[in-house]
């Protein structure tokens, strides 16, 4: 079928919005029909070139909500009709790291999907004849693409596809950290660095966890008023002094548990330093520059520091991320501040200036 996307041609040059060809799934594949697409900072990240792992052409986008439309062979957990948020990590429920609890890194399609290949190692996207790359398994700055069936969790039919996107990435990244990736014990004393998408996002799950006290840590006033929103009790602006000041604010301990949600390695080191002596754990969700390295001093871990780091916050994606939206629904977790500006697909590159600019915390695509 011919779908309208969002094609990244050259790096560092705008998305070209163009008429692709999407060829029908084939066995364990599924096509849905967008409905919404959140627009990240990791679509951005590539389309600038600073990804070394980048390739082109491609349609850029995984942060999407959708309808399905038609299934592959072999297709079980999934029918035409069914809502879906689509997983850039998949849950296969077959794999070694699928069968542990310890992890949620599916060992699945991990080669193909880096490739920008669909799991039988081909595209469903192409141009005229030429092939056209997935982007992180998921190409949903499109009208329609086509995705392996362990990559999508189905969702609650009626929650907003508009909002639900969002659990796609970042959301569930932070609230993950909170649940899965430190398990945050109720009473305990919280603090999270950075208070965007994943930020605010870890600040929900320590409150959903029971945390006493949540420190937001940023440099916007305005995100701090967020992070209030999503129930951080305390809030600071960051500087070279936040390790000094949350020592004071935490009878000269520490906290039990920080999150660090910046990609600054800086930052990084401040949330290690943060966490209380004995067993403070410190996570790490941001994705540092190329090259970039943490700094530790070993005295802060033979005190008892931890440091852990999480990728999609832990998330079993097909499990947990229809349970995240069912607490949502159930009006545990306030998603409609982060929707900032609604976008047509025709916009996506007003998209990643209103991230540049930080104007707001999430432009999504509006597919109507
Ligand atoms: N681990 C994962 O699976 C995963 C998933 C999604 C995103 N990420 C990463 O998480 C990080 C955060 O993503 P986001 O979408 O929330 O980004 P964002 O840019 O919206 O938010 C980052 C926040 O950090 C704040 N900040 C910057 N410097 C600071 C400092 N010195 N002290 C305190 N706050 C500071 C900024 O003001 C901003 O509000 C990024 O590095 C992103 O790549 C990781
Ligand atoms: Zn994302
Ligand atoms: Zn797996």
């Amino acid at each position: 079928m011919k779908i309208r996307a969002a094609v990244l041609e050259s790096f560092g040059a705008p998305l070209e919005v163009q008429e692709l060809e999407l060829a029908e799934p084939r066995a364990g594949e599924v096509l849905l029909r967008l409905m919404a697409c959140g627009v990240c900072h990791t679509d951005l990240f590539t389309a600038s070139g600073a990804d070394p792992s980048g390739y082109s052409p491609t349609v850029l986008g995984h942060e999407g909500g959708g309808v399905v439309e038609s299934v592959g062979e072999g297709v079980s957990s999934l029918a035409p009709g069914d809502h879906v948020v689509t997983l850039f990590s998949p849950q296969c429920r077959e794999c070694e790291h699928c069968l542990d609890s310890r992890t949620n890194l599916c060992l699945a399609i991990r080669e193909q999907q880096g490739l920008g290949h669909l799991p039988d190692g081909t595209t469903r996207l192409s141009r005229d004849g030429e092939e056209i790359r997935h982007f992180m398994g998921c190409s949903t700055f499109a009208e329609a693409t086509v995705m392996p069936e362990i990559a999508l969790a189905k969702v609650h039919p009626e929650a907003p596809l508009d909002r639900a996107c969002l659990f796609a990435c970042g959301l569930s990244t932070g609230l993950g950290a909170a649940m899965n990736t430190a398990k945050v014990a109720a009473g305990s004393t919280c603090v999270v660095f950075g208070a965007g998408m994943v930020g605010l996002g870890a600040v929900a799950g320590c409150r959903l966890q029971g945390a006493e006290r949540i420190v937001c840590v940023d440099l916007s006033e305005e995100r701090l008023e967020l992070a209030r929103g999503q129930g951080a009790t305390e809030t600071l602006v960051g500087g070279p002094d936040t390790v000094e000041r949350i020592t004071e604010m935490t009878g000269g301990f520490g906290a039990d548990y920080t999150f660090e949600a910046t990609g600054n390695v800086a930052v990084m080191r401040q949330a290690v330093e943060s966490a209380r002596m004995g067993w403070g754990l410190a996570t790490m969700c941001g994705v540092a520059g190329k090259g970039e390295t943490l700094d530790v001093v070993p005295r802060f871990l033979i005190t008892g520091r931890r440091v852990a780091g999480s990728s999609f916050g832990g998330v079993k994606g097909r499990d947990q991320v229809p349970q995240f939206v069912e607490r949502w629904l159930a009006g545990e977790i306030d998603v409609e501040p982060f929707v900032s500006h609604k976008l047509s697909l025709d916009e996506v590159n007003r998209g990643f200036e209103l991230m540049e600019a930080q104007d707001g915390i999430r432009s999504v695509i509006d597919f109507g």
